[in-house]
């Protein structure tokens, strides 16, 4: 019996009670397709750092290695810790762990509303490979004399020719995948190449040389300004999309929308060669105002660990998650204010387990 080791990390807000219902459905899963799961908890989160001036330990990733993979909620209270250090583990582990492709489907199920009015099951069915180990979140650069009249920041993105090249081949193998399942088999190249003559040429440059080793895969390239535009009036010319770490960052947050919104948009972030682990989070934040409220739809968190179960290789049971999902979200009894229910967060994960 495969048993996989999760190490899970519930954060802040309402990290903890999504994490959960994605938790207690991997445990179901586990059950009916005879693997084990073992699971340990991290209380790595803003309360974390207000006792001990840290928000993980030191040796965290060292620890963190010894498993099969990662759960995060989500993470971040900045009534306690400011962002942009709270955010560091995040950061740190996508990082550390080389999860430089961080995948993130834009699939409107059936029985689902979005306000983007083109948005329909039909239309909207792609992938976003998002860059997730360098680019603008390089964390190199600084400020200099901050307060000054004459002060200045510097923020350095970084892109490395192995760097592109991983990522973008990644996106042409996902593409012949899903070729094969039906999907038009297409890479959409999201560029700023325009503005960014460096950077983003180079980025190109790299995106046609991976490209013409893949003439069965059609292309486009796309500026990111225009991307926002074409995912709003026309979300069935996408198949798969591969963008930079900040791009992707911002079209991903649009593509939930297309989706039906941030309670469906799950992540994961992928170290494919599997040298480190892997780590699934849904894409939303902490949402500090609904948190302990029981009130968010926990489809994104269960989604995202179905991605942690495709990536074991326990298909079966992944294919099995998201046919429940959608026939509890066909049959509509079970909603969560999000979509205009008043089912609990508990109740819809009882659901989705129920329909396994
Ligand atoms: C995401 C989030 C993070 C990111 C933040 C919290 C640092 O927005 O996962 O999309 O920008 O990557
Ligand atoms: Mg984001």
């Amino acid at each position: 019996m495969n048993q996989y080791k999760i190490a899970f990390i519930p954060g802040d807000g309402v990290g903890p009670e999504v994490a959960a219902e994605a938790m207690m459905t991997l445990e179901a899963c586990a059950k009916k397709y005879s693997f084990a799961i073992d699971c340990t908890t991290f209380d790595w989160n803003c309360d974390y750092y207000l006792k001990r001036g840290r928000m993980m330990p030191e040796d965290a990733l060292d620890t963190l290695k010894q498993f099969d993979a990662v759960f995060l909620g989500s993470v971040g209270d900045p009534s306690k810790v400011p962002d942009h250090i709270s955010l560091i583990p995040l950061l740190t582990i996508r990082q550390g762990f080389e999860q430089y492709v961080n995948l993130r489907p834009i699939k409107m199920l059936k029985g689902v509303y979005s306000p983007i009015s083109t948005a329909t099951p039909e239309t909207v069915d792609f992938v976003v490979v998002r860059e997730n180990a360098e680019g603008e979140y390089s964390q190199l650069g600084g400020m200099h004399f901050p307060d000054a009249p004459h002060g200045f920041a510097t923020q350095m993105a970084v892109f490395t020719r192995k760097g592109c090249e991983r990522v973008i081949r990644y996106a042409f193998e996902l593409a012949r995948k899903r070729k094969a399942e039906g999907h038009m088999g297409k890479v959409t190249n999201c560029t700023k190449s325009n503005a960014l003559g460096y950077s983003m040429v180079f980025w190109d440059r790299i995106f046609n040389e991976v490209a013409a080793q893949y003439p069965d895969i059609e292309t486009d390239s796309i500026l990111v300004d225009a991307i926002t535009m074409f995912f709003c009036t026309r979300p069935q010319r996408f198949d798969v999309v591969v963008a930079s770490n900040l791009f992707g960052d911002i079209i991903t947050d649009l593509g939930s929308v297309l989706q039906g919104g941030m309670g469906f948009a799950a992540g994961a972030n992928l170290n494919p060669e599997r040298d480190f682990p892997s780590m699934f989070e849904p894409i939303h934040g902490s949402a500090l105002d609904l948190a302990g409220q029981g009130k968010v739809n926990p489809i994104a968190s269960i989604e995202s660990a179905r991605l942690m179960l495709e990536h074991f290789g326990e298909q079966e049971a992944a294919d099995n998650i998201l046919k429940a999902v959608q026939k509890v979200l066909e049959e509509g009894r079970v909603r969560t204010p999000d979509m205009r229910g008043s089912s609990t967060t508990h109740e819809l994960g009882e659901a989705i387990r129920a329909a396994l």
